[in-house]
């Protein structure tokens, strides 16, 4: 007998979304994996989420991703939500089983497994868990960070943001691991910090930090950015000039995207440079 497979349906939703560049991304995939299925961009206004919840129940999409501004509005409208995405605050993958829609949230997986493939042991020192991280920003984005950051049992985190109310809250929220300030208090927490991650938009549009005295970090520190377009930010090129190690942002773009699209389709796929060179064209 000839079983075909159903031809499976994924989205992302957003409000707007034509600026999303995961329907390339999962459709490269699709093609490469030879799997009939499809991933579509679909502009949803929040008020219509609900009626979108019910056709997705009754067997419309597998699932799919959610992005601005739908993120922070859909646990409620979820049978159950994972452990990841009620600490951040925030769900960006959605599966549906048997009529049940699952939230989780893969960006922090993304930002580890991106960190592992391209400096593999950059969560150590001395074959112990790092001990120092500092985090810049205290938006939606950093909440991931952080809990990734934790998972990986690195002992102080230094969370500096423009406005340090939001640093303060975040340390209440997450713990006595994290240490909140000002953006200026960089210099005297860099000493003995081992990695740097920005979280903030600062990179973007030609924006870049004002004075961020990275000749403070140890020689051996590594730092990423999430901005990742442009692809070498100037907290990149200037970490670079320094001889510091350095991982761009497009990379944990496209590892979020690895956990959503095994479970919507059933085969896990790679993240490979065709795959990277493919997004690159289009940024
Ligand atoms: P996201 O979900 O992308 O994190 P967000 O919640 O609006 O978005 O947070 C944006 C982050 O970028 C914040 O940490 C913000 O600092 P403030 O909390 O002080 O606003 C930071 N940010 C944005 N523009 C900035 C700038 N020009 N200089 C410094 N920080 C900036």
């Amino acid at each position: 007998m000839n079983q075909q497979a159903a031809l499976r349906h994924a989205f992302v939703l957003g409000h707007p979304v034509a600026h999303s560049r995961s329907p390339r991304l999962h459709t490269f995939w699709l093609k490469n994996l030879k799997i009939a299925g499809t991933y579509r961009p679909i502009d949803l206004e929040p008020a219509d989420l609900a009626e979108f919840f019910s056709k997705m129940r009754d067997g419309a999409f597998a699932g799919g991703n959610v992005t601005i501004p739908l993120k922070e509005k859909i646990a409620e409208l979820c049978d159950d939500v994972d452990d990841a995405a009620t600490k951040i605050g925030a769900i960006n993958t959605l599966v549906q089983h048997d009529g049940k829609i699952s939230g989780s949230n893969s960006d922090y997986y993304g930002f580890l497994a991106n960190l592992d493939q391209n400096v593999p042991q950059w969560d150590q020192a001395d074959g112990k868990p790092l001990n120092h991280a500092i985090v810049l920003g205290a938006g939606g984005a950093s909440r991931a960070i952080i809990y990734a950051l934790l998972q990986r049992g690195i002992d102080k985190i230094s969370l500096l943001n423009r406005t340090v109310e939001r640093t303060e809250a975040l340390a209440s929220e997450f713990g006595p691991r994290l240490d909140p300030g000002p953006m200026s208090a960089f210099a005297q927490c860099a000493g003995t910090a081992g990695f740097v991650v920005n979280t903030t938009a600062v990179g973007m549009h030609g924006s870049a930090f004002d004075g961020l005295e990275l000749h403070a970090l140890p020689p051996s520190a590594l730092v990423t950015d999430l901005v990742y377009t442009p692809l070498v930010t100037p907290l990149l090129r200037d970490a670079q000039k320094r001889g510091l190690k350095t991982v761009d942002g497009l990379g944990m773009l496209l590892h979020q995207a690895v956990p959503g699209f095994e479970k919507w389709f059933g085969q896990r796929p790679f993240v490979t440079p065709q795959l990277r060179q493919h997004i690159e064209q289009d940024l």
